[in-house]
């Protein structure tokens, strides 16, 4: 059996737009996240409070969120990497954050210069100024199945991560396969392994679909429990530092599978299409995702 609420948590405007090159104006990001909440997304995750010199593109990150703050009806979190980031996340009014850790060593090293476990030491200082101010801190883990520099990773070294970003505090964990290498081969023995020390509600999956196995890896993991899935918005999306990444899943191909197995969303397919459109446009390329290329030709 399936659930029969999935949230899903969009990531286009972060993970979606971080690999753009041609800085996207800030505008057009707002407008973007505003179009998004209206298609009825219950989590719009909006920016990143990182390095400028890391991700060029999220430079503007104080601005989009003080367009967005006040908002109502959708929840805004945004990444940060360490106590800098999440003091100006604070300030500028994001009331969530996530931290994201790697299952691989040498992609923490690529995509945050430092090895796992001093990683993990820095996280529990976001964790604990996170509590003192009630700030839910979700946690990703990266290269869940795959690296792009090691290649498999091992289901134990998730289940180790996964069990220390919850013990700190992460009040959800995110199953990143960060080049969407991985299949139900390798999908299901890793939740296997998570399942065994996190509980499933706190779990979510987050999946970019480089080889097209991302809505069987969905389903594979909603028939396992999880209720939680990140998409990104016209499957825009790659990651910087992970070559050869493709965008997430797109979220109009993940509504329409669960339009089609009944299960609700609360998204409006047809809003979130206009969104899509939106952004397409402005990047000047055609959507990634298979549903809205083909409902708008009907
Ligand atoms: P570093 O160079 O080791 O750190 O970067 P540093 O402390 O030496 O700082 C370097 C400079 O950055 C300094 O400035 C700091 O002040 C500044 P300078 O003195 O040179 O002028 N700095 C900051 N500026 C703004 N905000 C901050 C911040 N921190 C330091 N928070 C660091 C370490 C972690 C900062 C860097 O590596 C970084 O920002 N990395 C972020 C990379 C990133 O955003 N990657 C993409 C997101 S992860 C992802 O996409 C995967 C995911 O989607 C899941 C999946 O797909 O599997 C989540
Ligand atoms: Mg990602």
């Amino acid at each position: 059996s399936i659930p029969g609420y999935v949230k899903i948590v969009e990531v286009g405007p972060r993970d979606g737009l971080q690999n753009e090159k041609q800085i996207v104006p800030t505008s057009v990001k707002v407008e973007l996240i505003k179009m998004l909440v209206s298609s009825g997304l219950p989590v719009v995750e909006a920016t990143s409070f990182v390095s400028p010199k890391w991700v060029p593109q999220l430079a503007d990150a104080k601005d989009v969120m003080e367009a967005i703050r006040h908002v109502e009806s959708a929840r805004f979190p945004v990444l940060t990497p360490n106590l800098k980031g999440f003091e100006a996340a604070v300030a500028a009014g994001a009331k969530e954050v996530a931290i994201f850790a790697s299952a691989s060593e040498s992609f923490s090293k690529s995509n945050i210069n430092c090895t796992i476990e001093d990683s993990l030491i820095r996280y529990r200082d976001v964790v604990l100024a996170a509590s003192k101010l009630s700030i839910p801190v979700r946690g990703y883990i990266s290269c869940v199945v795959g690296c792009p520099v090691e290649g498999a990773v091992p289901p134990t070294k998730v289940a180790y991560v996964a069990r220390e970003l919850y013990d700190m505090g992460c009040s959800e964990i995110s199953l990143g396969d960060t080049i969407g290498v991985g299949t139900l081969g390798t999908v299901i023995p890793m939740l296997e392994a998570v399942m065994g020390v996190v509980c499933v509600d706190k779990l979510a999956v987050h999946f970019h679909d480089t080889y097209g196995q991302a809505l069987s890896n969905i389903l594979a993991s909603l028939q396992m429990g999880i209720s939680t899935a990140d998409s990104s918005v016209s499957g825009l999306g790659g990651c910087p530092y992970a070559v050869g990444a493709s965008g997430n899943v797109a979220t109009e191909d993940v509504v329409y599978m669960l339009n089609g197995l009944g299960v609700r969303t609360n998204v409006d397919l047809g809003k979130l299409m206009l969104a899509g459109d939106f952004i397409s446009k402005n990047l000047g390329r055609p959507s990634g995702s298979k549903t809205a290329v083909a409902l708008s030709k009907l």
